[in-house]
């Protein structure tokens, strides 16, 4: 009986097996290890919490072809300059608050949740909030009483009252400004602010 090929022979894919498992296993791990640097808070794409100490603009760039969050000079929240710990737990009662509250049964938060209420990824940028300088204030009025204090979206659509406390709210207001600051590749994508360009 002729020999079977190589191809044909059981040792052959079982070595096959051995090394695209072991193949894949390393490949997977690098990008595990590589995703996780990339969405880190101090990463290139997410910077450190303590960027909320800054001014934060929205630009098209030219060569990405896509608007871009630019970190400018300083413009501390709430006007009080805070440490990399402070500024990581301010965050962080937003983030919970936001979870706690279920906004994302309404908005979209970084891609996740609805489409009932607008996107809360750049809200902090968002042109509605026209007068620069009082921007926190007037977002911690908006959350402490959205139905009294009604955005002009048009929509007719209303936020309800959270009953958020005030520390809560100002969590939230940081947690909108840091994640304003991440690259999301321009996403939403027709998301303006009022300054940008065309
Ligand atoms: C029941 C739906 C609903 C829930 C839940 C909800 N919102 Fe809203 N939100 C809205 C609607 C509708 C608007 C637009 C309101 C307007 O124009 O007055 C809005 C507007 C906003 C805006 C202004 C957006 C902008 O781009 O200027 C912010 C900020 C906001 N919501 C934050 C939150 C946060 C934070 C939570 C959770 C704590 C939350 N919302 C929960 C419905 C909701």
């Amino acid at each position: 009986m002729k020999p079977s090929p190589l191809w044909a022979s059981e040792p052959f894919w079982k070595k096959v097996a051995i090394w695209v498992t072991s193949g894949s296993f390393i490949v997977l791990i690098t990008l595990t290890f590589h995703s996780m640097s990339e969405v880190v808070a101090g990463s290139q794409r997410v910077p450190a919490y303590s960027v909320i100490n800054q001014k934060i603009d929205y630009r098209f760039d030219n060569t990405k072809n896509r608007f871009q969050p630019v970190i400018g000079d300083e413009q501390p929240l709430f006007g009080k300059k805070l440490s990399e710990t402070e500024a990581e737990a301010l965050v962080a009662l937003g983030k919970k608050t936001t979870q706690a509250k279920n906004c994302m049964n309404c908005h979209t938060i970084l891609g996740n949740g609805a489409y009932y209420a607008p996107d809360l990824t750049k809200a902090w940028l968002d042109p509605g909030w026209i007068d620069e300088a009082n921007r926190e204030a007037q977002m911690l009025t908006f959350l402490k009483d959205p139905p009294n204090h009604a955005r002009t979206f048009g929509s007719g659509r209303r936020m309800p009252q959270l009953d958020i406390t005030d520390e809560e709210a100002h969590g939230v207001v940081a947690f909108l400004k840091w994640m304003s600051t991440i690259d999301t590749n321009g996403f939403p994508h027709n998301f303006k602010t009022l300054t940008a360009q065309e």
